[in-house]
């Protein structure tokens, strides 16, 4: 913290949020490779919170590398910062009581780490969406592992810029033998423990 700021308290804050929306608040921080499914299952997970009435918000490594994160590339230091603001953001929606889902590639053990001491570690969930890399590049959805390989894109995961595997993840899923179904199934079991107050 920069000197001459201070922390300021307010009155209305994050654990009356909670008891006023009747459940906890956290960061569920999806993470794999580009194209493995993490924003489609992070989006029905939602959709299935947010019909349980759950106070939800999603942030997804596209959609704010189009905004707040629009000044910074895919070097590891780049990718470290933009993940540290994520993991700000995500602070943010925690005390203001929301459900957070964050979709991000997020390929370092080192910066994930750096997210679970931002939000805290009770605050955070980690589901590591193992789809292979053969998958991923078969699909190519956005046409982007065709041009990580002919080298117009660098640095691009799975390619040319490392994946560190999670050692210790709070759940797996994939959608190579999976369906998206069971996928959001075993994501939900997860958050529902999660979700209980504790006061
Ligand atoms: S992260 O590594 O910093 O967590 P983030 O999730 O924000 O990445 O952004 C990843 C998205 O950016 C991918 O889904 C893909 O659409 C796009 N992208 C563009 N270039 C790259 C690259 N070099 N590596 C990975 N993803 C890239």
């Amino acid at each position: 913290m920069g000197k001459n700021v201070f922390d300021q308290s307010y009155a209305v804050n994050k654990v009356k949020r909670r008891k006023e929306n009747g459940h906890n608040s956290f960061l569920i921080l999806f993470t794999g490779l580009s194209g493995s499914g993490k924003s489609t299952i992070a989006n029905h997970v939602e959709i299935e919170l947010f019909k349980k009435g759950i106070h939800t918000y999603s942030l997804d490594g596209d959609n704010i590398r189009m905004g707040i994160c629009n000044d910074l590339g895919f070097s590891e230091a780049d990718r470290n910062e933009n993940l540290r603001r994520i993991a700000e953001v995500s602070k943010l929606m925690i005390d203001a009581g929301m459900v957070t889902l964050a979709a991000f590639v997020s390929p370092y053990k080192k910066s994930r780490e750096m997210i679970k001491n931002i939000v805290g570690s009770s605050n955070y969930i980690e589901i590591y969406v193992n789809t292979s890399i053969e998958t991923c590049e078969t699909r190519d959805v956005k046409g982007l592992y065709a041009k990580a390989r002919s080298g117009e894109i660098k640095d691009f995961t799975g390619i040319s810029s490392p994946y560190e595997i999670p050692d210790n993840p709070d759940g797996t899923v994939n959608s190579d033998n999976m369906t998206l179904d069971e996928a959001v199934q075993i994501v939900l079991q997860i958050v529902e423990k999660k979700l209980t107050l504790e006061l």
